[in-house]
C-alpha cells in the first residue's frame, strides 16, 4: 500500500466511523440535532432552577445546554451515547469543573434520583417510554421536565412557551 491508498483507506473509515455514530443512536432516541439558544434560554428560565439545584439533560449532544445551566449556577448532568460528540461536549464543557459531569451512557439508564430538573429533546415515538423512565424515578421530590418540540402524550403540560412543554412528575 502506498501513502495515497494509506489516506483514502484512513479517510474512507473515518467517514464511516461518523456515518455509524450519528446513525446508530437512532435505534436509542434521538438523531442529533442542537437546540438553539433562545430556546436553550428560555426551557431554563420555564425550569425555574435555582443556583446550586441539579439539571440533568438526557441526550445532551453537544453540551449547549449544559454550559448555559453551569453559567446561570447549576450543576449540569448530560448523558450522550454518540463518542463524539460526548468528548467534544466534554472538552467544550470542562472550564466548568465539577459543575457539568457528561456520561458516555444511555439515557434510558439516566440516574434521575439527584435531578431538580430534566430537558429532552428527542423524538416523537419515544416520547410514551420517556414517561414511563420519569413515572418510575425513585423520589418523592417533584420533578420539572421541559422537552422541546415533542409532547409527552397523554400527559397535560404543567404550561407551555412556543416549542417548549413544561411537565411536573
Ligand atoms: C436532538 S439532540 C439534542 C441535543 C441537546 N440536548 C440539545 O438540545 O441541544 C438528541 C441527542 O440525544 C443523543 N441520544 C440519542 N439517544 C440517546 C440515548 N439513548 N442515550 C443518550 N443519548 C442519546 C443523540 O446522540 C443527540 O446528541
Amino acid at each position: 500500500m502506498n501513502w495515497y491508498d494509506y489516506v483514502l483507506w484512513t479517510g474512507w473509515m473515518l467517514g464511516l466511523l461518523l456515518i455509524l455514530a450519528y446513525s446508530f443512536v437512532l435505534f436509542f432516541g434521538a438523531p442529533y440535532l442542537p437546540t438553539m439558544k433562545k430556546q436553550r434560554e428560555e426551557a431554563l428560565d420555564l425550569l425555574g432552577l435555582t443556583a446550586g439545584q441539579t439539571l440533568v439533560d438526557l441526550g445532551s449532544g453537544d453540551g449547549r445546554l449544559l454550559a448555559l445551566a453551569a453559567e446561570r449556577g447549576f450543576r449540569a448532568v448530560g448523558y450522550e451515547i454518540n463518542p463524539f460528540l460526548f468528548v467534544y461536549s466534554w472538552l467544550r464543557t470542562r472550564r466548568y469543573g465539577w459543575r457539568v459531569k457528561i456520561r458516555l451512557q444511555s439515557f434510558w439508564q439516566a440516574d434521575l434520583s439527584q435531578a431538580d430538573g430534566v430537558f429532552v429533546f428527542l423524538i416523537a415515538h419515544h416520547m410514551g417510554r420517556l414517561d414511563k423512565l420519569l413515572s418510575a424515578r425513585n423520589s418523592k421530590q417533584a420533578l420539572k421536565v421541559v422537552s422541546h418540540a415533542f409532547p409527552i402524550p397523554g400527559k397535560q403540560p404543567f404550561k407551555r412557551s412556543g416549542s417548549l412543554f413544561l411537565y411536573i412528575y
